[in-house]
């Protein structure tokens, strides 16, 4: 056992927000379990959202960019793929598409596909949903600003915990799920999302899936070990941001950003590494967790996939793949796949 109770104080102050009522619960669960885990959603404090954004312009980091010129030579073509499976389930109707995207985020790459959109029908309407309020007050000015034809209605949602509530649409949808944000949930929790998403969708209508794919093992490693140690300090950003909520004094000196290739698994993993035997006390949670020297805390996965497992994904949350678009050195996909 690593974790200590320590005798109930006679009187613990209560936390001050939700948020931190939530961080307080994810916390003691992921520390007193053997191994010990972080969820992910942890990360997105305010600097950990700002460290994120740096990470996807870095030079290692070849996905963002990957499926950015993915976007940029193939737009047209998937906006036309899009309408033309819609309408191969609704002969003689039209109806111009819509845009939905999960995790928009800031939503920097979907600007080019709603530029194809707009191309090809005028206007479009654009429906991101994103946890993040910020993100998307962001994503809704700089799009508004930038891309006349295109109409934002934004929803601060959590499609992971959360149902969808879309509203009905006469005509195409396609839901964009990109930047490879399936490959950080397990592969069950992965079909969850994608069977929840489908079940907001009509006949015909699309999802665009962006998925990083495997490759060589020191070009995966490097995407999450990167030269300027912005990925270290977004992963140790965490023990600062529980410090901050829950009162603690991880001592991050203490710890190491370890980012390895599971090949078994087929996926990128990511740690925080004890350079010592230490406890750190939680006042917060009235505990204290013990760490063996080397001991490491799992702080997320990268699932990295396949054309063969892409498909077998889809096929295991009731889509058929239609279409699926790559770059030269087949490093990321981006596939369309429909509800049939
Ligand atoms: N989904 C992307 C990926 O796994 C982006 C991402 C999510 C990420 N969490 C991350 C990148 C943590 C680096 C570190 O690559």
């Amino acid at each position: 056992m690593s974790t200590t109770l320590s005798t109930p104080e006679l009187f613990t102050p209560p936390l001050a927000n939700p948020v931190q009522e939530a961080v307080a619960t994810a916390v003691l669960e992921g520390l007193s379990s053997t191994p010990k885990w972080l969820p992910a959603w942890l990360f997105y404090d305010a600097e950990g959202s700002r460290l994120f954004e740096r990470i996807t312009t870095l030079p290692e980091y070849y996905p963002t960019r990957t499926e950015r010129a993915i976007f940029a030579g193939y737009a047209d073509g998937i906006i036309d793929t899009a309408i033309r499976t819609w309408q191969k389930t609704h002969p003689g109707r039209t109806g111009r598409l819509r845009i939905i995207e999960l995790g928009a985020g800031t939503a920097t790459k979907t600007g080019i596909l709603l530029d194809a959109a707009v191309r090809r029908q005028g206007q479009t309407e654009y429906l991101p949903i994103d946890v993040s309020e910020s993100a998307m007050a962001e994503a809704c000015a700089s799009m508004e600003r930038v891309q006349s034809g295109v109409t934002v209605s934004p929803q601060v949602a959590n499609y992971v915990t959360d149902a969808l509530e879309i509203p009905q649409h006469n005509g195409p949808t396609m839901a964009l799920y990109i930047g490879s944000s399936i490959g950080n949930f397990d592969p069950e929790e992965a079909a969850t999302i994608l069977c929840n998403l489908r079940r907001q969708l009509q006949p015909g209508d699309t999802l665009l899936l962006g998925t990083d794919m495997v490759k060589d093992r020191r070009k995966l490693e490097a995407a999450y070990n990167d030269h300027d140690g912005v990925t270290e300090a977004f992963n140790l950003n965490l023990l600062r941001r529980i410090n901050r909520d829950l009162r603690s004094n991880f001592d991050l000196a203490r710890y190491r950003h370890v980012a390895l290739w599971n090949e078994d698994q087929s996926r990128i993993e990511m740690h925080l590494q004890s350079l010592r035997e230490q406890t750190v006390r939680i006042p917060a949670l009235n505990a204290s967790f013990h760490f063996a020297k080397g001991e490491t805390i799992h702080t997320e996965n990268s699932y990295k996939f396949t054309s063969k497992s892409i498909a077998s994904l889809l096929r295991s949350a009731s889509y058929e793949p239609v279409e699926q678009w790559t770059d030269e050195q087949h490093w990321f996909a981006v596939t369309l796949a429909t509800t049939e």
